[in-house]
């Protein structure tokens, strides 16, 4: 009897209903992938990276299945794709403290194991975007500002998050006073310089800010605002007077 009972039990344990397979050695793709991670391909679809543009399962992942965490965890997952490793992305990373330290020790951690503080002193872009193996929103300010918490006090973490917001509401700030100074005089050369303002140097400060690293929030962010600033109305000044002088 207890036999039978040890044997009924050790089939259930081998055996639990529903369960999928692992897959062999072999290569796999996309679709191998999403047949049978139904469930992650749904979030996935809805994020920017399920886009007919985004990113695939085996470009994060790999195509081996021994592989496919320790992977995706490492930076070098995503920064092929967002602007190359000296791209402004990776590069506010690698600037911020949390990038110097994986840099320094990241060859010793093991990365097959989940991200989070128990098993990584500093987070990876896969932590702070991913965080929970979450596939859809990449930049919610939820996801973001919980994973800061796996390793910082919440008081720290607010006191960041709401001194980021003002750096970037003095941002905007700059970019409306550029705007202005060629109000009235909308040339399309000023309308370029502006709009480099807008998706060059104000990207460099939200990455500062985000990435938390002070050379994107300092040289690459306000110091260089304030440069495209002066420069803009340095150009708006000098065609106005032009235009005076061939007035006359
Ligand atoms: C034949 C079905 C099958 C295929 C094909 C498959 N997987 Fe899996 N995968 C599994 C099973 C089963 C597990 C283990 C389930 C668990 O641990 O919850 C797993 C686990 C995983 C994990 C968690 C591993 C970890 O280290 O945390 C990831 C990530 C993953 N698969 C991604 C992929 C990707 C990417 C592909 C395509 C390259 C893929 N899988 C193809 C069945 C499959
Ligand atoms: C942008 C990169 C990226 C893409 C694209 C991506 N993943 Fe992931 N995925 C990750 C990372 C990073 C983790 C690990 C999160 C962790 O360790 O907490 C993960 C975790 C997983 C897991 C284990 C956790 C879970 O959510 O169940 C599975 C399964 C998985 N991915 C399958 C897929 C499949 C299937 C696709 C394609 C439909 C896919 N992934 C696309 C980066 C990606
Ligand atoms: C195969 C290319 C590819 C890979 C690999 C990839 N991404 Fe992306 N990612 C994209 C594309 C394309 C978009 C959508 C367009 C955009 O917003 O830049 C995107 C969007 C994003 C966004 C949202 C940007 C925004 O402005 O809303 C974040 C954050 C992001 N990816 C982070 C990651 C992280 C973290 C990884 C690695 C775990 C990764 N990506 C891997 C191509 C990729
Ligand atoms: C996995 C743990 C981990 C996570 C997650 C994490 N950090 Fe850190 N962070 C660290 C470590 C470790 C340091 C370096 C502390 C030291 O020795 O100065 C650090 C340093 C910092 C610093 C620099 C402090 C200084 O003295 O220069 C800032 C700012 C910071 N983190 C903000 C954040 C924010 C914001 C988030 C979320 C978006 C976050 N961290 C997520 C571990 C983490
Ligand atoms: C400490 C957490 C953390 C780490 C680590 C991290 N990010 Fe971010 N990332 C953020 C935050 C916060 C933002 C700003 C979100 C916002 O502006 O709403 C951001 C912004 C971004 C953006 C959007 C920039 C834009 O166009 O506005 C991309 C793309 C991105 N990160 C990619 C990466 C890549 C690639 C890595 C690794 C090299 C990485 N991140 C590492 C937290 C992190």
């Amino acid at each position: 009897m207890r036999g039978l009972v040890f044997v009924l039990l050790a089939l259930v344990w081998v055996m639990p209903v529903g369960a999928a397979e692992l897959p062999g050695p072999e290569p796999l793709d996309d679709a191998a992938c999403i047949g049978c991670h139904q469930e992650t391909t749904v979030t996935w679809r809805a994020g920017p990276h399920g886009k007919a543009d985004g990113a695939g399962c085996v470009s994060c992942h790999s195509e081996l299945h021994d592989a496919v965490g320790s992977q995706a965890r490492q930076e070098q997952s995503c920064v092929e794709c967002h602007g190359g490793e000296h791209g402004a992305a990776a590069h506010s990373y690698r600037t911020s403290k949390h990038g110097v330290i994986a840099t320094l020790e990241g060859a010793e951690w093991d990365w097959s194991q989940p991200l989070n503080d128990a098993n990584y002193r500093a987070p990876t872009c896969a932590y702070c975007h991913m965080h929970d193996g979450t596939h859809g929103q990449m930049m919610s300010e939820d996801v973001l500002e919980t994973s800061c918490m796996d390793c910082h006090s919440p008081r720290y973490v607010e006191t960041l998050f709401a001194s980021g917001r003002r750096t970037l509401a003095i941002g905007d700030l700059k970019l409306a006073e550029a705007e202005a100074a060629f109000g009235d005089n909308p040339e399309p050369k000023f309308i370029q310089m502006f709009e480099t303002m807008q998706s060059k140097t104000m990207r460099n400060l939200r990455l500062g800010i985000g990435h938390q690293s002070p050379d994107y929030q300092w040289w690459y962010g306000h110091a260089a605002l304030d440069g495209d600033l002066l420069r803009i109305k340095a150009a708006v000044s000098l065609d106005a007077r032009k235009r005076a002088l061939g007035e006359k």
